[in-house]
């Protein structure tokens, strides 16, 4: 209650009210809705007593609701202004949905989205009448769906929730004046059949990621977007599902069961600007009425059984930058029609059993293309020289086939590439020197090919450079020292990907490829794979090539944890030689070092500490000497391997500080000694970390357990902090890159296999 109030007899009267009834009563003045914000904001902080939203500062500056933050009024004359509308949109607020709402009489707009609420809707949501827009979306509300008293809504967003039921619970009654309904990411089940038939005002309708079954509802085409993407909808899609009078810029059908052709009446869509089929079972013939759709961007038809002939008319379409052919099995050449889409930027044909046609179809001269994904085909003989023409080039995927011979220097000339992934082929010859002139380029990936010869120390020239593999090669020599220049300045490149305007094309990024450039059994990679689902695959890359960090990780040297990008190199599996640079430590954006199965000797130089580390991985090595004490200063590390080396001298007492260590072996180094504490991070871990160290003393209940230790616990009772502070951050920081979807933002998937090596 307010001591300053001015306008005090009718908060008294409520105060008397309250008193009396011992209820607050619905009213029709501000200061009942004062009241009834204020018992909000004492809700608000009761379920959360630290890190409080903008709620808090309600009342503190003014005593008028309307000046207060996240609140908007009718009109700004005191006398008659009622509270219209709440927006506490990313304010932290947890907890179940406040029960009261109803009694803002005149309440309009309610967005909670982007918070922590759980439980159900209460039913006095239902009561709240005057709500025309209403977003719950981004929050753990579970329970049915029952808002049938809410008639004038225009815009329900409940999206990213676990709501279960069936979504025409509410349907008729809320449907007159319904624009927008987005139930995406839900557990929706059942049919839809007519459901949204009474709907006549509906005209952007997310149901995906749900599970939804039986046909579709014929009756779409009169909306501007509509999206059943990720369900398990089936049978046929219906001539008479394309009227004359469609609609539609934005179908997304893919990933459900749908079978048969795709009738040609599609063309009836003239303002199609996004098709998506991929992901189901069409079979026949890509209908050639499509090719009048004049408007269409993107076309994604892969992961089906379309024929292979591909019509003419489809070069009529001449503002398609987006084109998905993938994993259709159309087996032999590539079509010769793809060399014809002259304005194509993105063209991916990965996983068709192509065996040639790379010149014949002269993909290769298409003057705009960005993205050219050839991967997971049966392509053979030398890479083509050509390609390093290709100008606009920045994302060339040509990994699982099986190309041969050496790789052609002059794809150093390509000045634009962000990613070259040429990874499991069968190349040999050594990486060419020539690579130091990529300056845009992020992703290396050359991976499981039969490279010899050195690292080339140009490769340093690489500032861009963060993701490196060059595991499973016969690379020998040393680690240059120049090679701890890559990834010391990316911004330009992660600049020009900021000032890409198009953002509908830039949305449209493929993801299955980049999914496998995630080292999905390393952290903090593991955790960024396991979040990476369908809906956020997109906005993920979109923030990884525009420089965002995604990780909370260990500033160098300190265990104060900072958002940035981190990077790898991963070198495992060669025959790679002599010292680790002490320079190493100047590798200050990689969280990721993999030396495993090479050659390297000698002392680890102390200076790793300076990296700021979350898996190192030495193993199966001639290291010898100590083992610098200062690894202990790298306080988030998990991963720590020194295994199969020559390491002598006193353990490091230091490694007992790790507190995020959940992996550690240091086996077969026969010369170590020392004492392994029995209280602390390493009396948690099992003998099979220290096999074959004879001289080192473990405590008793380590040499007694064969069976491995709860992970939970340590044994003085303290709880090991699992990874689940990490992984809040990074829901957290996921949280801030998922602002910026758009009108046509759509969802990139991420199917395929967890492949890494
Ligand atoms: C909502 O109002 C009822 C009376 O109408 C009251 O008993 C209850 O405590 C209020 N709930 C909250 C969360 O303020
Ligand atoms: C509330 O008013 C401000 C300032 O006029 C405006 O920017 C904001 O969009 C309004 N919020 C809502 C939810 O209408
Ligand atoms: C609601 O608040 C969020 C977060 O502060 C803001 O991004 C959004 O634009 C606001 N919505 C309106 C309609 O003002
Ligand atoms: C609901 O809120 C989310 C997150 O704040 C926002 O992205 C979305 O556009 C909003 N939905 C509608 C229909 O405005
Ligand atoms: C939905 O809520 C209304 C009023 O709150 C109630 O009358 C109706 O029975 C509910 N419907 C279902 C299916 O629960
Ligand atoms: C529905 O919500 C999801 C998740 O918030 C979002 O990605 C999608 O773009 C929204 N759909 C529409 C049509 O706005
Ligand atoms: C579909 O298109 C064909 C050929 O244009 C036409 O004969 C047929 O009537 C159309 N079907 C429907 C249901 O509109
Ligand atoms: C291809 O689509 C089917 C559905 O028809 C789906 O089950 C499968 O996972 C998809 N494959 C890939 C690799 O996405
Ligand atoms: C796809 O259709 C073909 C032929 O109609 C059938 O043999 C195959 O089993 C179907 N695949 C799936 C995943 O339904
Ligand atoms: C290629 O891209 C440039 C620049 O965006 C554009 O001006 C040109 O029209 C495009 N060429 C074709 C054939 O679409
Ligand atoms: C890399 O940088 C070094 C030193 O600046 C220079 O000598 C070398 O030519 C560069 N290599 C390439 C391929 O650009
Ligand atoms: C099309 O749908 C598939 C499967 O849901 C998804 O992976 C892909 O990103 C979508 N493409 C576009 C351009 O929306």
């Amino acid at each position: 209650m307010s001591d300053e109030e001015t306008n005090s007899w009718p908060v008294a009267l409520i105060v008397f009210l309250i008193l009396i009834t011992g209820t607050l009563v619905a009213g029709d003045s501000l200061d009942i809705d004062k009241e009834v914000l204020l018992n909000l904001k004492a809700f608000f902080e009761g379920n959360n007593q630290i890190n409080r939203g903008k709620y808090s500062q309600w009342n503190k500056q003014s005593n008028n609701p309307c000046e207060w933050p996240g609140i908007n009024c009718s009109t700004t004359t005191t006398r008659t202004a009622r509270v219209t509308s709440i927006n506490l949109s990313d304010n932290k607020i947890s907890g179940k949905l406040f029960g009261n709402f109803s009694l803002l009489t005149e309440l309009s707009f309610l967005d909670l989205s982007k918070n922590t609420l759980s439980g159900v809707i209460p039913e006095d949501l239902n009561r709240c009448q005057n709500l025309v827009h209403l977003n719950l979306s981004h929050n753990m509300l579970d329970g049915h769906l029952n808002l049938t008293g809410l008639n004038k809504l225009e815009n329900l967003d409940i999206s990213v929730n676990r709501i279960c039921g069936k979504v025409q619970l509410s349907l008729p009654t809320i449907c007159d004046k319904l624009v927008v309904l987005n139930v995406s990411a839900n557990d929706f089940m059942g049919v839809i059949n007519g459901g949204f038939d009474t709907c006549q005002n509906l005209q952007f309708l997310d149901l995906s990621s749900n599970k939804l079954s039986g046909e579709l509802w014929n009756g779409f085409e009169r909306l501007l977007e509509f999206s059943v993407s990720e369900n398990n909808f089936n049978g046929p899609i219906l001539p008479s599902m394309f009227g004359t009078n469609c609609n539609l810029q934005v179908l997304d059908l893919s990933a459900n069961v749908f079978t048969g052709q795709v009738p040609g009446n599609i063309s009836n869509c003239r303002s199609l600007i996004i098709l998506n089929l991929s992901n189901n079972n069409f079979t026949g013939k890509i209908p050639a009425e499509m090719g009048s759709i004049s408007s269409l961007r993107a076309l994604c038809l892969g992961n089906n059984s379309f024929s292979k002939g591909i019509p003419d008319s489809l070069l009529s379409l001449n503002k398609l930058t987006f084109l998905d052919l993938s994993r259709n099995n159309f087996g032999g050449d590539i079509q010769e029609i793809f060399g014809k889409f002259i304005q194509v930027e993105f063209l991916v044909l990965h996983s068709n059993l192509y065996t040639g046609g790379i010149y014949t179809s002269g993909i290769l001269k298409l003057p705009n293309i960005s993205n050219l994904d050839l991967s997971f085909n049966k392509f053979s003989g030398p890479l083509p020289v050509e390609i390093a023409e290709m100008p606009s080039l920045k994302f060339l995927i040509l990994a699982y086939n099986e190309f041969s011979g050496t790789i052609p220097s002059d794809y150093g000339n390509l000045p634009r590439l962000q990613a070259l992934d040429l990874s499991f082929n069968w190349l040999n010859g050594s990486i060419p020197p020539t690579f130091g002139k990529l300056r845009s380029l992020l992703w290396l990936m050359l991976a499981n090919n039969s490279l010899s010869g050195e690292i080339p120390p140009d490769l340093g020239n690489c500032t861009s450079l963060l993701w490196l593999n060059l595991a499973n090669n016969q690379l020998s020599g040393k680690i240059p020292p120049q090679l701890t220049n890559i990834g010391t300045n990316a911004s330009a490149t992660f600049e020009s990907n900021r000032q890409e305007n198009d953002r509908i094309v830039a949305g449209l990024r493929e993801c299955l490829a980049m999914r496998r450039w995630i080292p999905a059994n390393y952290p903090p990679f593991s955790f960024v794979y396991d979040i990476l689902t369908r809906k956020r695959c997109r906005s993920i890359w979109d923030g990884i090539l525009q420089g965002n960090s995604i990780f909370p990780i260990c500033a160098a040297g300190s265990s104060v944890r900072t958002f940035q990008i981190p990077g790898y190199v991963q070198l495992s599996g060669n025959r790679l030689s002599g010292e680790v640079p002490p320079d190493i430590g100047k590798m200050q954006k990689f969280s990721m070092l993999h030396l495993g199965f090479n050659e390297f000797y000698g002392k680890l130089p102390p200076q790793i500490e300076e990296m700021p580390l979350v898996n190192l991985n030495i193993s199966n090595n001639k290291f010898s000497g100590e083992i610098p004490g200062e690894i202990g200063n790298i306080k988030c590390l998990q991963n720590l391997d020194l295994s199969c080396n020559n390491f002598s001298g006193m353990f490091p007492e230091s490694f007992n500080n790790l507190s995020e260590l959940s992996k550690f072996n240091i086996s077969y180094n026969p010369l170590m000694s020392g004492v392994i504490p029995i209280t602390g991070q390493l009396s948690t871990f099992d003998k099979s970390s220290y096999l074959g160290d004879p001289l080192l003393e473990l405590p008793n209940f380590i040499y007694n357990t064969s069976y491995k230790l709860p992970r939970s616990t340590n044994h003085n009772g303290k709880t090991k902090r699992p990874n689940s502070f990490s992984a809040f951050l990074v829901i957290l920081a996921l949280t801030v890159t998922f602002l910026t979807f758009g009108l046509f933002s759509l969802i990139i998937s991420i199917p395929g296999p967890k492949i890494w090596v």
